[in-house]
């Protein structure tokens, strides 16, 4: 089912009080990964952009592509939502870059336009992978890479909907993830399971190079959700980290 109106319309209600409860942890300091907020200078995921062209799948109020802006990157930030993007233009700092209105499922821009695409609870998290990732392959330069966080299936397990937390208890199939209904309107949010992240990935034509499990200290708050025990995400991997490249 298409899930772009939905998801669109979802985003541009909650996009004032999502920036206001979030805004200050996502763009506390330059590259910080997920619900953990884990610095990539520890993760080592995304390289130097200096003078590359990157697109950011889904960019939220740009706290990524505002970062890697200012770093010498030439930067896209392609949202869905509207109200999003006016978050983002808000909050553009001395070094621009332009912001695109689409759904990661229909990139507009053309083949090999870019050298880096990536995303952190992005694009992949919010539009069908099976569409999304030949999208971000046909867009990439040959040599170009993808790099993208998104919530771990051991996460959406173990999540208690009745408590809304996450817990120790498998709570979901893990076969039965692939789609998450985010609001009675139609608004999704989307899962793999590991073999068919490997099957999206390399039917797309990318080479997967690594598969990180950032690993947050024990006492680092998770930002978004509840965790019983409060250290779940030091003791279970919470998020999967792709990077990847087109050959
Ligand atoms: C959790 S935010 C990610 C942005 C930022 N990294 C953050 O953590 O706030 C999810 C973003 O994906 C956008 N989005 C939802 N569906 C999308 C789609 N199909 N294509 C592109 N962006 C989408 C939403 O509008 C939202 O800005």
């Amino acid at each position: 089912m298409d899930s772009i109106p939905a998801n669109r319309r979802l985003w541009n209600q909650i996009s004032s009080a999502y920036q206001h409860e979030h805004d200050p942890q996502i763009g506390a300091a330059p590259r910080l990964w997920g619900m953990y907020s884990i610095p990539d200078v520890h993760l080592h995921a995304l390289g130097d952009v200096t003078g590359k062209r990157v697109l950011e799948l889904g960019c939220g109020a740009g706290q990524w592509s505002r970062a890697l802006a200012a770093e010498g990157a030439s930067v896209v930030g392609l949202d869905l939502s509207e109200a999003q993007l006016a978050a983002a233009a808000r909050a553009m700092g001395a070094a621009r870059y332009p912001l695109v209105q689409g759904a990661a499922e229909q990139l507009p821009f053309a083949a090999d336009s870019f050298d880096l695409v990536f995303c952190d609870f992005g694009g992949l998290s919010w539009a069908p992978a099976h569409l999304a990732v030949p999208q971000a392959a046909r867009v990439l330069r040959p040599g170009g890479r993808l790099v993208f966080n998104v919530a771990s299936p051991w996460f959406e397990a173990c999540y208690d909907e009745d408590g809304s937390r996450v817990t120790t208890t498998l709570q979901q199939d893990y076969f039965g993830l692939d789609t998450i209904a985010e609001n009675d309107g139609g608004a999704r949010s989307y899962q793999l399971t590991y073999g068919d992240w490997v099957r999206v990935l390399r039917g797309a034509g990318l080479v997967i190079d690594d598969l990180i499990e950032p690993r947050p200290e024990p006492t680092t708050p998770n930002g978004y959700n509840e965790t019983e025990p409060h250290d779940w995400a030091h003791r279970w991997p919470a998020e999967l980290l792709w990077v990847t490249h087109k050959p």
